[in-house]
């Protein structure tokens, strides 16, 4: 199966009401353990490169990295996409590009909104005519400055309006649509409530797949509301981090911090591991490794 663009993975999404999980990458550790999920569920999965890998690197620190990704989503018995995730200039979209991503996603969600949509239309030129797909964000998905966010003190005012995505969409030609709904980056304190009316309007007006950010916070029935009522991508990020860290904070107590770092690396791999299939042991539909289907 191997390498396959976003546009690939997504084909049939919108037609048939499923979305793909999405996982950000940190090391070896987490692209085995993310891509071995996959390969054990039979399902695709997409693998995003945090925008970092390709802004802070040098050409070789940045070829090293990105053999070993694609040499592994190339053995992967699964489709795998490989994602840059929130590139946050026009560099750093073009580096991931060069580097071997089959999808990038420029952010100007933070730019005026006439700045996104020109950055984000020259990358699609670029970027189609390299065969690689684009993602791009209108309405802003915050993060919470450090700690826990309350649903209420989520920005409505950033929600994606649904004129102003058919607008983007129509202007831009991107391939995948980050839309704000009700998520952010990071974890909540309460239950946050997805804006399912928003959703329908903007999934009304848009044809092409929708994306939303800020898997993490969310509990079950909100997973089965996103993509019930149009999204085909979820971001899912801070709860394997967490995961890993939490299991290498464990064994350092443990064994009073005299204990070999490949101990580390594998509590952190198989925590990872756990934490991708957590949801699924409760319920078929709601893993994060999600491919649901509502009809
Ligand atoms: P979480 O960290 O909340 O899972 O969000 C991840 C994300 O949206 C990455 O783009």
């Amino acid at each position: 199966m191997g390498l396959v663009t976003l546009t690939e993975i997504l084909k049939e999404s919108v037609e048939k009401k499923y979305a793909v999980g999405a996982f950000d990458t940190l090391d070896d550790n987490f692209t085995e353990a993310i891509v071995a999920a996959a390969e054990e569920e039979g399902l695709p999965v997409i693998l995003m490169v945090p925008n970092f890998f390709a802004d802070d690197r040098d050409e070789r620190q940045m070829s090293f990295y990105f053999n070993r990704l694609l040499d592994r989503c190339q053995r992967a018995t699964v489709p795998v996409c490989l994602h840059l995730d929130h590139g946050n200039s026009f560099a750093c979209c073009v580096k991931a590009i060069h580097g071997g991503c089959t999808s990038i996603m420029f952010d100007g969600s933070a730019l005026p909104g006439e700045e996104n949509m020109a950055i984000t239309k020259e990358l699609v030129k670029i970027a189609h005519s390299c065969g690689v797909s684009v993602e791009a964000e209108i309405g802003h998905v915050g993060s919470p400055e450090g700690g826990e966010l309350e649903a209420s003190d989520v920005d409505t005012s950033k929600y994606t309006k649904p004129e102003d995505a058919k607008r983007f969409v129509e202007e831009t030609g991107v391939d995948a649509l980050a839309v704000a709904v009700g998520t952010v980056h990071g974890l909540f304190k309460g239950t946050p409530k997805i804006d399912t009316e928003r959703l329908d309007q903007i999934r009304e007006l848009v044809k092409i797949p929708l994306v939303l950010h800020g898997g993490s916070g969310l509990p079950e029935s909100e997973f089965r509301a996103a993509i019930e009522h149009g999204i085909n991508k979820i971001n899912f990020f801070t709860g394997l981090s967490l995961a890993a860290s939490g299991a290498i904070d464990a064994k350092l107590k443990e064994f009073n911090g005299k204990i070999h770092y490949i101990e580390l690396i594998n509590a952190a791999h198989e925590a990872c591991k756990a934490a991708l299939s957590k949801r699924r042991a409760s319920s078929p539909v709601s893993s994060p490794l999600i491919r649901s289907r509502y009809s």
